[in-house]
């Protein structure tokens, strides 16, 4: 029997009314049986100063925990100025230190992009591309998902309204999947420190 993989998702925008949200929610209706997709909060993760690195705040420690316990990762996300929204920036920066125990090694990754300008975030997908290199996380390729026009892609029940997208969101869930398989690596034992913190932090997975 296929392994269900655990794939956390993580949205780049703290909106209320996010449309990257509304499509992470959407995705996470879509997904195939083999894959339990979960949202992780980063609106409540500290500004990233490597002071903390010593004692990290308890939040920070259940975030890591959280993502190492993880098969893979989803990143869904808006473009600001032309790159990765800095609350996304700051949360891949927090779980990757201190140097050498990043929380991100090795796990399989896709990107959705959302924007209601005409190019898809494309400049966000691609930023975002270059760290997931720095943090070995092979990152799928193919299809590349740049969602342009979203400002209209959700119906009254946060479905997504336009069939294309719709269908085409599937595929790239499907192709996600295959990509997980193909990549996957062992999760690694609980973090010592994560071990008395993490019960009580408050990263909301939903
Ligand atoms: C934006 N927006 C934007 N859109 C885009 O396509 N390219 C861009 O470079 C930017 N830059 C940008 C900077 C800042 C600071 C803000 C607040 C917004 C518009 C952005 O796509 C729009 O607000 C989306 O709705 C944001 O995503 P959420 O919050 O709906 O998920």
């Amino acid at each position: 029997m296929a392994t269900t993989r655990n794939v956390a998702v993580l949205v780049g925008s703290l909106r209320k009314d996010s449309l990257n949200r509304k499509m992470a929610q959407a995705l996470i209706a879509l997904a195939p049986p083999g894959l339990d997709m979960r949202l992780v909060e980063i609106g409540s993760l500290p500004l990233y100063n490597q002071d903390y690195e010593v004692d990290p705040p308890s939040v920070v420690t259940a975030f890591k925990e959280t993502v190492a316990q993880c098969d893979a990762v989803l990143f869904v996300t808006p473009e600001y100025n032309r790159s990765v929204p800095g609350v996304l920036k700051n949360a891949i920066d927090v779980g990757s230190r201190p140097y050498g125990k990043s929380a991100w090694s090795g796990k399989p990754a896709a990107i959705v992009s959302v924007s209601p300008g005409a190019i898809g975030a494309f400049g966000a997908n691609q930023h975002l591309r270059q760290s997931l290199v720095f943090l070995d996380m092979p990152a799928m390729q193919q299809p590349e998902a740049y969602i342009g026009n979203a400002g209209k892609m959700f119906d009254d029940n946060g479905g997504i309204a336009v069939e294309s997208t719709r269908e085409f969101m599937q595929k790239f869930l499907a192709a996600f999947e295959k990509w997980i398989e193909r990549n996957a690596v062992a999760r690694p034992p609980a973090l010592a420190a994560a071990k008395n913190d993490a019960k009580d932090a408050k990263v909301a997975v939903t």
